[in-house]
């Protein structure tokens, strides 16, 4: 079997935001898969980031696949925003939508990649009903709204669960971590399943961070 692809998507939230496309260069020469966009709305999660216009600019600077994280509350009013600014993938929070059903279908219907999340404490059973139609599912491995947190490792569990709902009901989601990836903690989150890895902190704080992406992709699997 081919050996499974391990994506690597770097969050600009740990970046220099004074330059922004700088960090976006050194993301497409260090060999990452995706830039993660992390949207907070200072209600879903107390810090404010950055919103559509943010997005808009970085695709005009980067052709790797925009990764939209929506930290907000009514992310479906969002949605046009973020499908106008170009991104790939338009990730929103179960836990801010009611009608999370309607919104992967519109997500979807707008040519986006539709992921939902959810927070440590929302129990996987919150997502099981749009399983069979979200193209992703974004676990968040911290709780969100900050960078260089330290990993849940209950969240692995988790990870471990929707995986195995994936392989029973023949699903084709993606699974991604989100919040503490880096060297110390790699190993043992490609070994829960994912198949993308969200990082932050240990990729643009890094002293090398070609080299510290390149070490967690091939993070070895613990026996
Ligand atoms: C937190 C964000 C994460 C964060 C990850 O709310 O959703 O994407 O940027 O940062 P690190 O990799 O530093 O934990
Ligand atoms: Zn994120």
């Amino acid at each position: 079997m081919a050996e499974k692809k391990r994506l690597i998507a770097p969050s600009v939230l740990a970046a220099d935001f004074t330059r922004i496309a700088d960090a976006l260069t050194l993301a497409e020469t260090a060999g990452a898969d995706w830039i993660h966009l992390d949207v907070m709305d200072g209600v879903f999660v107390p810090p404010i980031t950055f919103g559509a216009q943010m997005a808009a600019a970085v695709r005009t600077k980067t052709s790797l696949e925009l990764d939209a994280h929506l930290m907000t509350v009514n992310p479906s009013a969002q949605l046009d925003f973020f499908v106008d600014a170009g991104v790939d993938r338009f990730t929103f929070h179960a836990e801010a939508e009611i009608h999370s059903h309607r919104l992967v279908e519109r997500v979807k219907s707008r040519g986006l990649k539709a992921g939902i999340s959810i927070v440590p404490s929302t129990p996987i059973e919150a997502i099981i009903e749009i399983m069979g139609i979200v193209d992703q599912i974004l676990v968040m491995t911290v709780n969100p709204g900050y960078g260089g947190q330290s990993l849940i490792d209950s969240t692995l569990d988790k990870i471990r669960r929707i995986r195995e709902i994936r392989e029973k009901k023949n699903l084709g989601f993606l699974i991604e971590m989100d919040g503490g990836f880096g060297p110390s903690t790699a190993a043992r989150i490609w070994e829960a399943g994912i198949d993308a890895a969200v990082m932050g902190s240990a990729f643009f704080g890094a002293d090398d961070p070609k080299k510290a992406l390149e070490l967690c992709r091939n993070a070895k699997r613990i026996s």
